[in-house]
């Protein structure tokens, strides 16, 4: 257990244990973890002496801490009103179509999470997502097909697509 949760403290040492810097320390070890485990969680709160309660909640809070393990990709898509109409609920067909799960699943590959979010800040450039921490804009249904092959190939070649916005 202690083994496991080396990297959890790694990063609440980092902060020296400050319950003010609580969503930081979500955030890190989630990236550190791929998600949080309600061991993170426990450790965070005994250390940050904040219930246990308030960590988890302001875990299931955020979009960007899972509480699940996810997929060697996350995507992320936007589900707010101006991505919405500017064709989200198509690429939403699309992605789905295309790895096979709903929202919200987990291929049984584990190669990729499909998860919504709210709005990423992005709204000129929707519909929009976010393939674990780039974000791609102006999507089509075509479009998110591309993105999703180009990760496949580069996962082949061991290669980081570049970001694009249009
Ligand atoms: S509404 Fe989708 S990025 Fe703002």
């Amino acid at each position: 257990m202690e083994e496991v949760l080396a990297a959890t403290d790694r990063v609440i040492d980092a902060h020296k244990a400050d319950r003010e810097a609580l969503v930081e320390i979500l955030r890190e070890v989630n990236d550190e973890n791929g998600h949080l485990t309600r061991d993170d969680l426990q450790r965070i709160a005994e250390r940050t002496n904040l219930p246990l309660s308030e960590v988890y909640s302001v875990a299931s809070f955020y979009s960007l801490i899972s509480l699940e393990p996810l997929g060697r990709h996350v995507i992320r898509l936007c589900q707010d009103a101006p991505c919405h109409v500017a064709g989200g609920r198509e690429v939403r067909e699309a992605l789905e179509h295309e790895l096979g799960i709903p929202f919200g699943e987990t291929t049984l590959d584990e190669q990729w999470s499909l998860l919504t979010t709210s709005c990423i800040g992005a709204c000129a450039v929707g519909p929009v997502m976010m393939v674990d921490n780039d974000i791609f804009g102006n999507l089509t249904p075509e479009k998110a097909r591309e993105i999703i092959a180009r990760y496949r190939e580069a996962d082949v070649q061991d290669v980081t697509p570049t970001p694009q916005g249009g």
